[in-house]
């Protein structure tokens, strides 16, 4: 026997069901989009690797650690560094500076559905591909559309029958907030630098937020004894964060305030928040998101704010049940006769083309062996062209079910088939 090959660590199958899964989410996810005004776009996987650099941050783990490099076979040293885009935020600015679109629109509202690459340590609920609902509403500072993304989060989870979730929500403030947060962080930990993991170390010099995020024990047993002041922030950052929560409890919105929440990329100002679920275990963030009010600016383009989310949808599967989705056809053609077979497929199509699922056996197996594998894919009827039935322009209708069956005209196939909606649709 030859060698046969395994998938890569980290990526996963989509059995039919579980493809059927999650095209249902998805196709929710369009529904609830289309309905607050969200167009679709369609970005590439792959992307210059500057897009993230700068956007995601140079100091952050998706960029130092996680990202993949395509390289293509012969040399050309001109050639652009490309990677497989491990997130969309900052692909859908590139997308949005490229077709200056400031200049069509004051606000841009996308949403987006694809897969993201990382280079991350495989365990449940980390993949190195998996897939994202994103949206970025580009264009405006106001709170409101962060109460929207994350009712829409909220509504997209709700739809695909996700209950057990819990909303973490935190600001970090301003850019100048941000940097006093960072500040008194470096100083509050300086002393524990000997206990904390050999990145944090680093991390206390390059990035001292993103210790915050460090999902080792040590350095989340440092992180909880931290104190959860919010001194760093201005009364501007404050006041809108009050302003926040009023609206989420106003729409009845249950959360957690976690003042030690600032997500794992560097461009988020202000809102932040996480949602997850006590059903996934260590990874056990169903989706994320928040605003990034510089992100734009740093990109190369004008000022201008924006706010978005992302769920990760296989985790949103991990959260589900199996379904029971049976994506077999209940009426089966079948072929007695060698010279028929051309007849049998024309009928077959005859069928579909009436909008009835209809499929097929092996016609080369004989028919004791196409009524068996019928019977094993929960055919409720069977039409089986026979020769002597042919001859007169007759074939059998089989009922699996009543283990009764009669000769009728060909063409009165549909009528009949029709005449059994109820149970073969
Ligand atoms: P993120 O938190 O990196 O945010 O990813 C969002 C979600 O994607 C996570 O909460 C998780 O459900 C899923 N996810 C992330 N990494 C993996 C992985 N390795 N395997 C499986 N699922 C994963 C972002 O990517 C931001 N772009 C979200 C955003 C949009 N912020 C503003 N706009």
């Amino acid at each position: 026997m030859r060698k046969t090959y395994a998938s890569i660590r980290g990526t996963c199958d989509f059995s039919p069901s579980q493809a059927f899964s999650f095209n249902n989410i998805i196709n929710k996810a369009r529904d609830i989009f289309s309905l607050r005004g969200y167009e679709e776009i369609i970005l590439p996987a792959l992307e210059e690797a500057g897009v993230f650099v700068r956007g995601v941050g140079k100091t952050s783990d998706i960029v130092e650690k996680q990202m993949f490099k395509v390289i293509r076979s012969g040399s050309d040293a001109t050639r652009q560094e490309i990677v497989l885009r491990p997130e969309g935020t900052a692909q859908v600015v590139r997308y949005y500076l490229q077709n200056h679109l400031y200049n069509q629109s004051s606000l841009s509202k996308f949403f987006y559905i694809g897969a993201m690459f990382r280079g991350e340590r495989p365990q449940r609920g980390r993949l190195r591909q998996f897939n994202h609902i994103g949206a970025e509403v580009i264009g405006s500072a106001s709170i409101e559309f962060d109460v929207e993304i994350i009712v829409i989060a909220l509504k997209i989870l709700d739809a695909a029958g996700i209950k057990d979730r819990q909303l973490q929500l935190n600001t970090l403030g301003c850019h100048d907030d941000k940097e006093n947060f960072s500040k008194n962080l470096k100083l509050s930990l300086a002393k524990e630098k000997s206990h904390l993991c050999e990145d944090c170390q680093r991390r206390l010099d390059t990035n001292p937020l993103r210790i915050l995020d460090c999902k080792k024990e040590g350095c989340r047993r440092i992180v909880s004894s931290l104190g959860k002041s919010q001194q760093h922030l201005c009364k501007d950052c404050l006041d809108q964060f009050e302003k926040i929560r009023s609206m989420l409890d106003a729409l009845g919105i249950k959360y957690n305030h976690n003042p030690l929440l600032v997500r794992g990329l560097d461009y988020y100002t202000n809102t932040v928040f996480e949602i997850t679920s006590s059903k996934l275990g260590s990874q056990d963030a169903l989706g994320a998101g928040g605003r990034y009010n510089s992100l734009i600016k740093d990109m190369g383009g004008p000022d201008i704010a924006a706010t978005g989310f992302a769920l990760g949808i296989e985790r949103m599967l991990l959260c589900l049940p199996e379904s029971s989705f049976s994506p077999k056809a209940k009426v089966y053609v079948l072929c007695a006769n060698e010279e028929l077979r051309q007849d049998a497929l024309k009928m077959t199509e005859k069928i579909r083309g009436h909008g009835i699922a209809a499929d097929t056996a092996d016609f080369a197996k004989s028919l004791k062996a196409q009524l068996r594998y019928a019977q094993k894919k929960g055919a409720c009827v069977v039409v089986i062209l026979a020769e002597e039935e042919d001859k007169a322009g007759k074939c059998i209708l089989k009922d699996m079910e009543a283990s009764t069956q009669k000769v009728i005209k060909k063409e009165e196939v549909f009528l009949a088939l029709k005449g059994l909606k109820e149970r073969i649709k």
